[in-house]
């Protein structure tokens, strides 16, 4: 045999396998996913989401102690509001006294080390379920909503988040929750990842249950990206990126890796993002559950695709898991 014909010399050990990736996955990648409800007692399991729960505040501390502990260094925190009602504009998405602003007043103070996160979006806390204001037609005024959803972020910022993170896809609200961070004194203080690449996905329907946040009509198809707009998912990159994003996101990450990949070409000098959504996670465990792979050589396997295709930070309900395994 030709010698250039012999690759194996190079990987026949398990140390020198882990050398052929110019990456490996550490603990300090991930970023796990909260649900905060304004039940302040509250552990509900989500059922389509397997062994996640909405957590009340006065829970957050005893559960991510554990985490901590472990080696979990950052979170993105959702607000669930179940007995509180929404309105049209989502007011309770910075309710001073709701979920998300009390948590990250709370874990500030509990866990100094602990990178904080918050997911901006209306559709959590607005009455019809949609991630921006609407017109009365239906369709979405973009002016008011990026005005909101600035004025959300700056709330997040203001409570003590190290980072605000737009998951609602409306046109120039990096720019705007940008401009107003840097207006209030908050530039130099807080991150901005951008869910830039965000597709309308299949995979949502967990989160969706977990949130309480399905549209109630109609669906998201005129801010989420379509599945096979590759393109306009690069100029959303090159877009957030001038508009002032600091961490780049694709979403969701497994059928999606030629679009990490591509971020991580179009926005080289920044991190890149990916987010494992909820229905990946289910998608994995159904798989388990049903004989088709072992749960954690799977979760390890679409983890470090992701990695390979250039994420240098994972949002995933794994995340506990990878502490324990890593
Ligand atoms: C809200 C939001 C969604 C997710 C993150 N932020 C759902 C959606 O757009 O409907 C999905 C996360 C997941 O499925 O785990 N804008
Ligand atoms: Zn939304």
């Amino acid at each position: 045999m030709d010698i250039s014909s012999i690759l194996q010399g190079g990987y026949h050990h398990a140390l020198p396998r882990t050398w052929q990736a110019k990456q490996q996955l550490t603990k300090s990648m991930l970023m796990y996913p909260i649900f905060v409800t304004d039940e302040a007692d509250a552990r509900v399991e989500i059922p389509s989401l397997p062994g996640q729960c909405r957590w009340g505040v006065n829970r957050l501390e005893a559960f991510l102690a554990a985490l901590v502990k472990k080696g979990l260094q950052s979170v993105i925190l959702f607000g669930v509001p179940v007995k509180s009602s929404k309105d049209a504009r989502g007011t309770l998405a910075d309710d001073p006294t709701g979920p998300v602003i009390s948590a990250v007043k709370l874990l500030r103070a509990l866990f100094p080390d602990l990178y904080i996160a918050c997911d901006v979006c209306l559709c959590e806390y607005t009455d019809h379920g949609h991630c921006g204001y609407l017109n009365p037609d239906g369709t979405i005024d973009n002016t008011s909503s990026v005005a909101r959803l600035a004025e959300v972020a700056l709330n997040y910022a203001k409570a003590g988040a190290h980072c605000v993170a737009p998951s609602d896809m409306m046109d120039g609200r990096v720019k705007a929750i940008k401009r107003s961070l840097i207006e209030a004194g908050y530039g130099n203080g807080c991150t901005l990842m951008s869910y830039s690449a965000k597709f309308a996905s299949a995979m949502y329907g967990p989160f969706r249950d977990a949130a309480g946040s399905a549209p109630s009509f109609g669906n998201r198809k005129c801010y989420q990206l379509p599945v096979g707009a590759r393109g306009l998912a690069r100029r959303a990159i090159v877009r957030d990126m001038g508009e002032g994003a600091d961490i780049i996101m694709v979403k969701p990450s497994l059928p999606y890796l030629d679009i990490i990949a591509d971020a991580a070409q179009l926005a080289a000098d920044h991190p890149i993002a990916c987010y494992q959504v909820s229905g990946e996670f289910a998608m994995i465990h159904a798989g388990a559950a049903a004989g088709v792979y072992d749960l954690k050589t799977m979760a390890f396997e679409s983890v470090e695709g992701m990695v390979r295709a250039g994420a240098t930070l994972i949002v995933t309900y794994f995340t506990p898991e990878f502490l324990e395994w890593l």
